[in-house]
């Protein structure tokens, strides 16, 4: 029968481009599916609809819009139109990309939420909602900070507690204030609708769903089940309705009403996968009943609870039969050296610099999925072991063995390989392919289809190792100088690229870029997986005349590996007493700032310099440098100063950390309002030539209102 899969990933916010985290996902995602494309034989044959799309609504974009001064609309198509270079970049062959802000998934959230309505599963409560008088609008958790109501930590969340861990709701946080204006927020009712998760129905399906055998990994079943309680007493109704101004998709026969945006996001991937049909002349409405199709969705493991609780629980009310087929692929984050992500350690790194530096996709292909599997564990990228990795498997087993053989056959026989084969290639063949046990091919084809990647590349990489042994033990290159060895070298060559075509086959879901290389250079059509079978190993190249071989991969070369990272935002390190004089960095003695005259302490003692905590920044309309901190000095006011770090920082990145104030400089009155001190930068001399800016920030523990002397 043939399967037809409609495979996703997590759509991600279109408000900052992507991180290697994202890469990593549509990389697991683009690997499966290409396995998949490679199952052409009849009765096991798959087509694949592999679709992606901008989830674009929310405040925090509508927030980001609006401080850049142009319409979400503008917003988010400046950010969709920065994606084509990461994915084709990077070999992601989805079908379409799409944008959750589109006319399909306005029709389809809003037809789905009134078959929901229909069956009984809404119902609007009146409920109070903090509000910013200031700005006119309803405050999203996120846009509420103040006092853990747990820890008394200050400036958290409204929704948990950074320093605790509490999660709690934003009415419990002690001095409440809006991120926006640092105003304290109301309390003002408003009429919310709601999704009846706490329904029986919704518990007995939900139940039955999460276990049905093949459809989850077993942990998430676990987790899931536990959300869920022994009788449905856990699940608590959710809230899918945000006030205007809200930038969303408006609820039918709700005026001023929006849905969340995590009502609208998954509905994007069958808006996306509609766009998609409809582009194809393909029947949506039919592939959605077709018994034969299969929804697989690629996801990381902190959107869980959207994914296996409200989605599935969506698609059944709503009546998508599509239901029973649905899967969901649970990821563990990436990791770099064993920790989070963090630019200001220097352990970020960025897909486009990866691009920018010349190194080759495929390598990070291959490295990450050599660390996957099919739990739910976070993976870790280390240079050095992607330097290993890389330099050991792809260049040292996998090319290693045509750029070995490929000469001889270009040099002695014109290209043309071998009409038959020795019965000892053959045994070699069949033992590479086969391993000990005989099971090796279909074990690396059940590991790609159950997504136990680097069980699979593990296994290829077996087979690697005895084509390598097998040319090691029949030396062509002795061989060569033999003319009475002519027919033998013909044998060997042959049964070398025969394996090298093999391994290509198999890792061309992973390399799809040098299979296609390899292709040319063979004189082959597109790989299906059924060329790893039987008569299909050895037949297609027997006799064949070949093209030319070029080198198929360069080695890694560490030192790029060090250029990917974020540089750690530079401090002022004291050497220790311990470190030789000789040992002092050189710094070249024109890059570094002459000193200023020299001053006494009391002089020092005139400039009062504060720890600053910034509550809020933003743009300034009409300001083409600067940008507005709102900053807390512990004067139980704030501050409002005017710094020109536009260049160097996008406000969000700076709401919640802490800096230094120069706080007795005498009010400014500038055109954009008056600022009231200045906050401090690192910068070079040549500020031209080397135009970085350095916000200065204390080690944490640091509080608002401390003195810096
Ligand atoms: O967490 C995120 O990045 C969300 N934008 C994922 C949405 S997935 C789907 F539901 F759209
Ligand atoms: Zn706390």
């Amino acid at each position: 029968m043939t399967r037809k899969l409609f495979v996703t990933t997590a759509l991600p916010y279109a408000n900052a481009a992507f991180h290697i985290g994202h890469m990593m996902e549509y990389i697991q995602a683009d690997i499966w599916v290409r396995f998949q494309r490679m199952q052409r034989d009849a009765g096991a044959q798959r087509v694949v609809h592999f679709v992606g799309a901008d989830d674009t609504h929310g405040t925090p974009i509508m927030i980001a819009a609006e401080k850049e001064g142009v319409t979400p609309q503008e917003f988010v198509a400046k950010i969709a139109a920065g994606r084509a270079q990461y994915l084709d970049g990077f070999h992601i062959a989805f079908d379409n990309w799409y944008s959750t802000d589109s006319p399909e998934n306005v029709d389809l959230s809003q037809g789905i939420y009134r078959r929901l309505r229909d069956n009984g599963l809404i119902y609007t409560k009146t409920v109070d909602r903090f509000y910013d008088t200031a700005k006119g609008m309803f405050l999203a958790d996120r846009n509420i900070k103040g006092e853990c109501p747990v820890c008394h930590a200050k400036d958290q969340y409204g929704d948990n507690c950074e320093v605790c861990g509490a999660a709690y709701q934003p009415t419990e946080l002690i001095n409440p204030y809006s991120v926006f204006t640092g105003s304290t927020p109301i309390l003002k009712p408003s009429e919310q609708y709601f999704f009846k998760l706490s329904d029986p129905r919704c518990f007995q399906f939900l139940k039955e769903w999460l276990n049905t055998p093949g459809r989850l990994q077993p942990e998430m079943v676990n987790k899931v089940s536990e959300w869920l309680g022994e009788n449905g007493e856990k699940l608590a109704d959710w809230d899918i309705s945000r006030d205007a101004p809200y930038f969303g998709i408006p609820i039918p026969d709700a005026p001023g009403k929006f849905f969340y945006v995590w009502l609208d996001a998954p509905v994007g991937y069958l808006a996306s996968l509609k766009n998609y049909f409809e582009k194809q002349g393909i029947d949506y409405e039919a592939f959605l009943n077709d018994p034969s199709a299969e929804q697989v969705h690629f996801i990381g493991k902190d959107i869980v609870s959207f994914h296996l609780l409200f989605w599935p629980a969506m698609l059944n009310f709503s009546g998508h039969p599509i239901i029973d087929k649905l899967k969901v692929n649970v990821h563990g984050h990436l990791t770099v050296n064993n920790e989070k992500m963090s630019k200001s350690r220097g352990t970020g790194i960025s897909p486009l610099r990866y691009l920018q530096l010349g190194m080759n996709p495929e390598w990070l292909r291959y490295y990450l999925a050599f660390k996957l599997n099919a739990r739910v564990e976070d993976l870790d990228f280390t240079g050095e072991d992607f330097v290993a990795r890389v330099n050991s498997d792809l260049i040292g087993k996998y090319v290693n063995i045509a750029s070995r053989c490929a000469g001889f056959i270009a040099k002695k026989f014109d290209g043309k390989l071998a009409s038959t084969l020795s019965d000892d290639a053959k045994q070699w063949i069949s033992r590479a392919l086969n391993g000990e046990n005989g099971e090796r091919q279909a074990a690396i084809a059940a590991n790609f289809e159950s997504r136990e990647f680097g069980k699979a590349l593990r296994e290829i990489m077996e087979v690697a190792d005895v084509a390598n042994r097998y040319v090691d033990e029949n030396k062509p290159w002795i061989l060569a100088k033999d003319e009475s060895k002519t027919a033998e070298l013909h044998d060997v060559c042959t049964t070398a690229l025969i394996l090298f075509r093999q391994l290509t086959i198999m890792l061309s879901p992973v390399l799809p870029h040098v299979a296609a290389r390899v292709r040319e250079f063979l004189g082959d059509d597109a790989y299906s997986w059924e060329d790893t079978q039987g008569e299909r190993v050895y037949a297609p190249l027997l006799g064949r005349t070949i093209g030319a071989y070029s080198h198929l991969m360069q080695r890694v070369d560490a030192k790029m590996v060090e250029d990917l990272f974020d540089k750690p935002a530079p401090a002022a390190i004291a050497a220790p007493a311990a470190v030789e004089a000789a040992a002092a960095p050189a710094a070249e003695a024109s890059d570094i700032e002459e000193l200023a005259p020299e001053i006494s302490i009391d002089d020092f003692a005139k400039i009062d310099l504060r720890v600053a905590k910034i509550v809020n920044c933003e743009h300034v309309e009409g300001a083409g440098k600067l940008l507005r901190l709102t900053l807390d000095v512990g004067e139980g006011r704030y501050r409002n100063v005017f710094s020109g770090i536009k260049s160097a920082y996008q406000p969000e990145q700076l709401i919640g950390k802490l800096t230094v104030l120069v706080a007795n400089l005498a009010p400014r009155k500038m055109k954009f309002g008056v600022s009231e001190g200045m906050v401090l930068c690192a910068s070079a001399k040549d500020e031209k030539a080397n135009p970085g800016l350095y916000l200065l920030e204390p080690v944490s523990g640091a509080q608002p209102g401390m003195r810096i002397r």
